[in-house]
């Protein structure tokens, strides 16, 4: 009778955290030291998230790092802000990309390309998921969430692949979210997908589009790697929740979501690890291979690409892109 409330409160909060912790030791680190002196490294999205942390571990690896972001202005701010956390002096590039233009892709693709004769690592980064509508479209009218993740990926990979090369790597942050997706080669732009599955079928096709592009490339020896950050406290769901969300996502959140730097670990672990040279095409999870539900099609990789690429073909064909 005598127990007071700390005798329960205490063990219990030190049992949540050493649960937590259990969790945490599973996530999986990157381990490997590897310096990137001087490698050249673009990355989409580094202005937040795991864009941000992706490209601080970078920068102080010595890589000289193109932050490839939605505003000029935001990546500035950013390479101050790395800098400043970093005392190596870091070599950080602010580029604007905009995902969501063809046009503003090739304009920077051309400008990579007048600067730089070699890519060592490309880092599909940035996504969307539930923007603000849920028939947001691109300014060429492509589905946001296809028009950015995937296809906007694909455009800014295709006008750079004359700079990579033996040894460079292209790194595509995919999401375990696939497996609820699906690919609808005769309607790849379709609004109708039920709405919560757009940004899983974004997802699905840039696991297929590693897993084409790692084919495509192998006479090349460029390496292709998709993985899942797991799931990671970050903006990408800013536009979908809601306070009660906060509320009722928190006691799962305290298990299962990871902080950026958790969630970069895999994202580091494809840019970086040395293991990884003889491998291409594959996903990975927790800084290993993924050992994935879903069966992949190689004859769906193959059409999504064609797709993919008539799609943007025609695109271009409305718009006053120069190609
Ligand atoms: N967070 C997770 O739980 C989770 C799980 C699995 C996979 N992922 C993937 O991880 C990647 C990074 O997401 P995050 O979680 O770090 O979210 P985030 O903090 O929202 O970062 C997304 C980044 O993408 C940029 N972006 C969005 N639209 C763009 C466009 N049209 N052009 C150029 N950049 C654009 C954003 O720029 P602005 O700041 O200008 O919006 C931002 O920098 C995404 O591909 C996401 O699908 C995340």
């Amino acid at each position: 009778m005598g127990y007071s409330l700390p005798y329960y409160i205490v063990p219990s909060i030190i049992l949540l955290i050493l649960i937590r912790k259990y969790r945490e030791s599973k996530w999986g680190k990157c381990r490997n030291q590897v310096l990137l002196n001087k490698k050249v490294a673009i990355i989409t999205g580094a202005n937040s998230g795991l864009g941000f942390e992706v490209t601080k571990e970078l920068a102080s690896r010595d890589a000289e790092v193109i932050l490839a972001c939605r505003t000029f202005e935001k990546a500035e701010l950013t390479c101050i802000h790395i800098s400043e956390l970093l005392d190596n002096s870091p070599k950080l590039v602010p580029m604007e990309l905009d995902l969501a233009s063809l046009k503003s892709i090739k304009h920077f693709a051309d400008e990579v390309k007048r600067k730089y004769n070699k890519i060592h690592l490309l880092i599909n980064n940035a996504g969307v998921s539930y923007p603000r509508k849920m028939t947001a479209q691109t300014s060429d009218g492509f589905e946001i969430h296809m028009g950015v993740n995937h296809l906007g990926h694909f455009y800014l990979t295709q006008q750079l692949l004359d700079l990579l090369s033996e040894s460079s790597r292209v790194v595509v942050v995919a999401s375990s979210l696939h497996e609820r997706g699906e690919i609808n080669l005769s309607d790849l732009n379709s609004f109708a997908a039920k709405k919560t599955n757009l940004y899983a079928n974004s997802k699905l096709a840039n696991i297929y589009f590693a897993q084409e592009l790692a084919r495509r490339t192998k006479k090349e020896k460029i390496k292709v790697y998709a993985c899942c950050p797991g799931w990671v406290y970050t903006g990408l769901f800013r536009h979908y929740m809601r306070w009660f969300h906060f509320i009722i996502v928190a006691p799962l959140a305290f298990f299962f979501m990871r902080s950026p730097k958790q969630g970069a670990q895999t994202i580091i672990y494809c840019a970086t690890e040395p293991s990884l040279e003889n491998e291409t095409g594959l996903l990975y999870k927790d800084c290993r291979y993924y050992n994935r539900r879903t069966i992949f099609f190689d004859n769906i990789a193959k059409q999504l690409w064609e797709v993919s690429d008539k799609m943007i073909e025609d695109a271009l064909k409305k718009s006053d892109v120069q190609v």
